[in-house]
C-alpha cells in the first residue's frame, strides 16, 4: 500500500514576522516570511504594532505559502501554530486564525511551542543537512532567547541553562543602539567585527552561576565605555569602530562558548547544535568548529531559513505531533511565558 502524504500547514506570529509553511512528510515545500520593517524606525520591536501588521499579513502570506507549496487547502491534514511564548497580541493573531482554518476545515489543530521549534527544525528533511542523534545540547540563541537544552527526545527536552536578563541578539541591538548602528544591529557589528581585533578593549565577562547567562552587565560596560572614550575623543566610535565590534563580539562568543563547553563537560554530550537569529553570526560558527577539533563536538547549524523565526520549524513540529496524534482542543489558548 502507498504510503500516505501527510501535509501540515504551520503558521508562526510570536513576535515580528508572519509566517505561513506547508511541508508534506517533513519536507518544506514552501516557507513564506513576512518581516515587520515598521519596528526598525523605533530601534525596537514596539509590541502593538507587530499585532496589527500580523492582522494584515497573515491571510495574503498564508495563501502565498499555499500557492508555492501548490496545493489547496482541502488536501491539508493539519494546522500548527504557535501557543507560546512570545508577544500575546502577535500570538492572538496567528491562533485565532489557526483555530478558525482547522475549524473550518474540519482538521486537527496542533499547538506548537516556539523554543521546542527552535531546535526541532533541525528535523526538517533537507538535503547535505544532517541531524543531530539523541541526547543532544541545543543553544538557541536570537533577540528574544538564550537558552541550552538537553534534548532527549523529539518532546523530551530540559532547559538546563537560559539568560537571566537580556537574549543574546538583545545584547548586539543594544551595543548597535550606543555606538549609533541601526536596528537590528547583530549583522552589521558581526561584518565589522572581521575586520576589527577582538582584544583592543577588554569587556569583562559576568559570572553567572551554573549554565546560566548575563548579558545586561555587559550593555552598561559598553556604555560606559563609549562615554568616557568619546568626552576625550568625539571621533572615538567612527575611528575605531571595527576594533569596537571585534572586541564586543569576542565577549559575547566568550560567554556562549564558556557555557557550552560546561554543559558539554557536565553532560558528557558532544552532539551540539544550534538555532536562532544570532546563530547566522561568523564568530559563533567558527568557535563550533574550533569546538570540533578541540573538544570532539559534532556540530549542528540548521539552513539559515529555518534558524530564524519562520513557520517551517512549526510545521515540523506540527507533523511530528501529527504523527503520535497529539492534537489541541479548539478552546486551547495562546500563552505568552509557555515554558519548554
Ligand atoms: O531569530 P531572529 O531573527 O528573531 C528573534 O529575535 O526571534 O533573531 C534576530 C536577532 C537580532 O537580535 C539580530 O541582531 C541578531 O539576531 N543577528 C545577529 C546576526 N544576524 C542576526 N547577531 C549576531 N551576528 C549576526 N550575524
Ligand atoms: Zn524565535
Amino acid at each position: 500500500m502507498a504510503k500516505q502524504n501527510i501535509y501540515i500547514l504551520g503558521i508562526e506570529s510570536s513576535c515580528d514576522d508572519t509566517s505561513a509553511s506547508v511541508i508534506k512528510n517533513g519536507k518544506v515545500l514552501s516557507n513564506v516570511v513576512a518581516s515587520q520593517k515598521i519596528h526598525e524606525d523605533y530601534g525596537g520591536v514596539v509590541p502593538e504594532l507587530a499585532s496589527r501588521a500580523h492582522q494584515q499579513n497573515i491571510v495574503p502570506v498564508v495563501h502565498q505559502a499555499l500557492e508555492k507549496a501548490r496545493i489547496s487547502k482541502d488536501e491539508l491534514n493539519a494546522i500548527a501554530f504557535t501557543r507560546g511564548p512570545g508577544l500575546m497580541g502577535s500570538l492572538l493573531v496567528g491562533t485565532s486564525f489557526a483555530k478558525s482554518l482547522a475549524y473550518g476545515l474540519n482538521i486537527p489543530l496542533i499547538d506548537v511551542n516556539h523554543m521546542q521549534a527552535h531546535i526541532l527544525a533541525h528535523f526538517i528533511e533537507e538535503e547535505d543537512f544532517k541531524k543531530p542523534p539523541f541526547p543532544f545540547l541545543a543553544m538557541t540563541i536570537s533577540g528574544g532567547h538564550t537558552q541550552i537544552v538537553k534534548v532527549d527526545n523529539y518532546f523530551e527536552m530540559t532547559v538546563i541553562g537560559e539568560t537571566i536578563d537580556d537574549a543574546v541578539g538583545e545584547a548586539y541591538d543594544k551595543s548597535g543602539k550606543i555606538l549609533g548602528l541601526g536596528y537590528p544591529a547583530g549583522q552589521e557589528i558581526d561584518k565589522r567585527a572581521q575586520h576589527g581585533n577582538p582584544k583592543a578593549y577588554p569587556f569583562t565577562k559576568p559570572r553567572v552561576e551554573g549554565l546560566n547567562f548575563s548579558f545586561s552587565g555587559l550593555k552598561t560596560a559598553i556604555l560606559y565605555f563609549i562615554q568616557k572614550e568619546t568626552k576625550a575623543n568625539p571621533n572615538f566610535i567612527v575611528e575605531n569602530l571595527d576594533d569596537i565590534c571585534a572586541s564586543i563580539q569576542y565577549t559575547i562568543i566568550g560567554i556562549l562558548i564558556d557555557k557550552l563547553k560546561k554543559a558539554s563537560k557536565e553532560t558528557g554530550i558532544k552532539h551540539i547544535a544550534i538555532g536562532g537569529g544570532v546563530s547566522a553570526n561568523s564568530g559563533i560558527r567558527k568557535a563550533l568548529k574550533d569546538g570540533e577539533q578541540k573538544f570532539g563536538w559534532t556540530t549542528y547549524i540548521p539552513k539559515f531559513e529555518y534558524t530564524t523565526d519562520n513557520a517551517g520549524m512549526i510545521a515540523i513540529v506540527g507533523y511530528l505531533k501529527y504523527l503520535e496524534g497529539d492534537f489541541a482542543e479548539q478552546n486551547v489558548m495562546a500563552s505568552a511565558r509557555l515554558k519548554i
